[in-house]
């Protein structure tokens, strides 16, 4: 039987500036979800990491429903009214839109779905990620299924050894889905060439090469592409399916030991450590740092069961302390080099008015010349 998974997840304001929603807020989107998902939900499931609420779904529509999408807008606004009424900080600033139009896509939540065939077992897990963008997630899905030095699936399991193959989006190009099929093992140069480039390329999903079957979703949503300007990184949410013809869900998890540095944190325009957390954790030192949750779930027919927190686990205990070591490196240089993004990526535009302000004040030689004569 087929049950399509829905998470959809949205910053629309947070308590003491940007560290996490209230409890009313979270009341407020648990009891639209409740009320107006009685006819088609089979379930619904909500959580926060840093700033942004997560509203997981199944149900028997397609990906891209627009009951489920219209309920989460409905949600979030029900949520932004408690945030206004609270005086929380950043009041409905994911909902770019004024009116909904069919789908929330392109209208500044973040969404990951996925169809899939209910397997007799079904283990999915759902990251949620906050102070941070979509690529967050390249390395990991790269080393998760594509890389044995990590996920010894794919050379002990003759069906997770026939590889995955991965669709990479150019979240540049803002026309239109611009994307890209690459198989793995094959085209793991290719896959590596694109996914380094976390700001450009993203990993949108993953299927498996031996069944043809869904085992990644991630949001690919890039705010400011929407917007046109400042209004938050992306804070992306992602599904994954695991064990059997997938790898095994702590093969997922992996990668996550690495904390690998991230564009975000402060302004969204900072590099950081991405640091596994437990779930429900808001944000703290420097507007950050990135920050990653995940929950594990079993679903049957549809239904889910209570939620296995991946990172609340004493193993991570100690790759947090080494993550904020990372992290605490790379601030001691405060704003130069790669300590903060690019001028293409950074997100606020005062420092572009401060560039201009400069330019009649910038001499050529010529003119220097002209100017000591
Ligand atoms: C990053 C983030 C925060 C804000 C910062 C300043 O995603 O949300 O780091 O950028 O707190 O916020 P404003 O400019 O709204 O005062
Ligand atoms: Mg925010
Ligand atoms: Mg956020």
């Amino acid at each position: 039987m087929n049950v399509t998974l829905s998470v959809i997840k949205a910053d629309i304001g947070s308590v003491g500036g940007h560290i996490r929603p209230s409890a009313k807020l979270l009341e407020a989107v648990r009891e639209t979800v409740s009320e107006g998902g009685k006819r088609f939900l089979i379930d619904a499931y909500i959580g926060f990491t840093g700033d942004d609420v997560a509203i997981l779904m199944s149900h028997r529509g397609r990906v891209g429903d627009a009951r489920v999408h219209k309920l989460a807008w409905d949600a979030f606004l029900a949520g932004t009214e408690v945030a206004k009424a609270q005086g929380l900080y950043g009041a409905g600033q994911d909902l770019l839109k004024d009116s909904f139009s069919g789908n929330v896509k392109g209208m500044g939540p973040a969404v990951a779905e996925m169809e899939v065939e209910e397997r007799p077992n079904e283990p999915f897990l759902l990251f949620a990620a906050d102070k941070t963008d979509p690529g967050a997630y390249n390395l990991p899905c790269y080393l998760a299924f594509a890389d044995p030095m990590v996920s010894s699936g794919l050379i002990l399991s003759p069906k997770v050894g026939k590889g995955f193959t991965f669709r990479i989006m150019d979240v540049a190009h803002t026309e239109g889905d611009r994307v890209i099929d690459l198989s793995a093992p094959e085209d793991l140069y290719d896959i590596a060439a694109l996914l380094r480039d976390q700001e450009r390329f993203v990993v949108e999903s993953i299927r498996s090469r031996a069944t043809g079957e869904i085992a990644v979703s991630v949001s690919t949503t890039r705010l400011h592409n929407i917007a046109g300007k400042y209004t938050g990184k992306d804070d992306p949410v992602m599904l994954v399916r695991t064990q059997g013809n997938f790898p095994a869900t702590g093969e997922v998890l992996a990668p996550f030991t690495i904390g690998h540095f991230v564009a975000g944190f402060m302004r969204g325009s900072h590099h950081g450590a991405l640091m596994p957390v437990p779930r429900n954790t808001g944000t703290s030192f420097f507007d950050g740092p990135p920050i990653v949750s995940c929950l594990a779930f079993s679903v049957k027919n549809g239904k889910f069961t209570e939620p296995a927190d991946a990172f609340d686990h004493p193993y991570w205990e100690y790759v947090r302390t080494r993550v904020s070591a990372k992290s605490e490196e790379l601030r001691r240089q405060g704003f130069f080099g790669p300590a903060m993004l690019p001028y293409s990526e950074l997100e606020y535009g005062g420092i572009v008015d401060r560039l201009k302000g400069m330019e009649s004040r910038f001499r050529t030689g010529k003119e220097k010349e002209t100017a000591g004569a």
